[in-house]
């Protein structure tokens, strides 16, 4: 257990980080839009272990929230954060308030083609954009040398890929595996809003998840597993944005004569008023 130092500008930040580089230090780094849980902490202690000293960023960042999402009442609590983060051996939180990422006049944008047009960018535009901007922004503040990311939001892990190559970032882009509670769903600061029954219904994300991948192992046709997966949602009354089968890096279905690429089974689904994505990878049938 050690003390974090919290710092909030983006200056001071940084030369921290190039000071410690210089004496030879390797950096890692977790963003974060806190209310912190074991799938965050699994990304700290990765980067504890492959790292001298990790960094975590907590930055709600409105520019990825469309105007009727849920910007406004995302689960917020530094203290609670700072303790985990404590506990987790965390160096620095780099923790900026949003005049600082975003100062007054702030016209400046990052626009990603590819990765970040299906699926989430075609149901939350500006979304990746948001991302993007704000992971630019912060990797400039915290020139670390790896940055953790979960691969829950596995589609946000390909958008940064590809900004990374395209711009040419110095920087190693780590994805790490899905936190799962003891019930199958998938650790999100956004479970904190279910009710209890809602989190039940919930079970089925992961458990449609699952038989998917089994079904995909003994030879399945593709859209039969997709359309086992939306009726098992269905039945407990879980709202389906997708639930498709595609590559897992350009996101493109999959049809059954290319079904020995990599594939990966992604989900976004409304249980109530919360969205919840998730996804498994499927093996390579070669
Ligand atoms: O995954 C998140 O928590 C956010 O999208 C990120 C990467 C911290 C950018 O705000």
């Amino acid at each position: 257990m050690s003390t974090p130092l919290v710092i909030r500008d983006r200056n001071t930040m940084r030369n921290l980080i190039l000071t410690n580089q210089t004496m030879g230090r390797r950096i890692g780094f977790v963003p974060t839009m806190g209310s912190l849980h074991a799938g965050h902490t699994s990304l700290v202690d990765r980067a504890m272990a492959e790292c001298d000293d990790v960094v975590t960023s907590i930055f709600v960042n409105p520019s990825q929230f469309g105007p009727q999402e849920d910007f406004e009442r995302y689960p917020r609590d530094f203290d609670a954060d700072f303790n985990l983060l404590a506990q987790h051996d965390v160096r620095w939180i780099f923790a900026p308030d949003v005049h600082e990422m975003y100062p007054p006049g702030d016209s400046t944008r990052i626009e990603i083609s590819g990765p970040a047009e299906p699926y989430e960018g075609q149901l939350r535009p500006g979304h990746f954009s948001g991302v993007a901007t704000i992971v630019f922004r912060l990797l400039q503040s915290t020139p670390a040398n790896t940055v953790y990311f979960g691969a829950k939001d596995w589609q946000q892990v390909l958008v940064v890929r590809q900004m990374v190559r395209d711009l040419g970032l110095d920087v190693e882009v780590m994805t790490c595996p899905i936190v799962r509670d003891k019930d199958g769903l998938a650790l999100s600061s956004r479970n904190a809003y279910l009710s209890e029954s809602e989190r039940t219904r919930a079970q089925t994300i992961y458990a449609a998840l699952q038989q998917a991948e089994e079904n995909w192992c003994r030879g399945l046709a593709i859209d039969k597993i997709e359309l086992k997966v939306r009726d098992m949602l269905s039945a407990r009354e879980i709202r389906i944005d997708y639930a498709d089968i595609v590559h897992d890096e350009s996101l493109r279905k999959i049809s059954e004569v290319s079904r020995n690429t990599p594939a990966i089974f992604l989900i976004a689904c409304h249980v109530g008023s919360t969205r919840l994505i998730d996804n498994i990878l499927l093996p390579s049938q070669t």
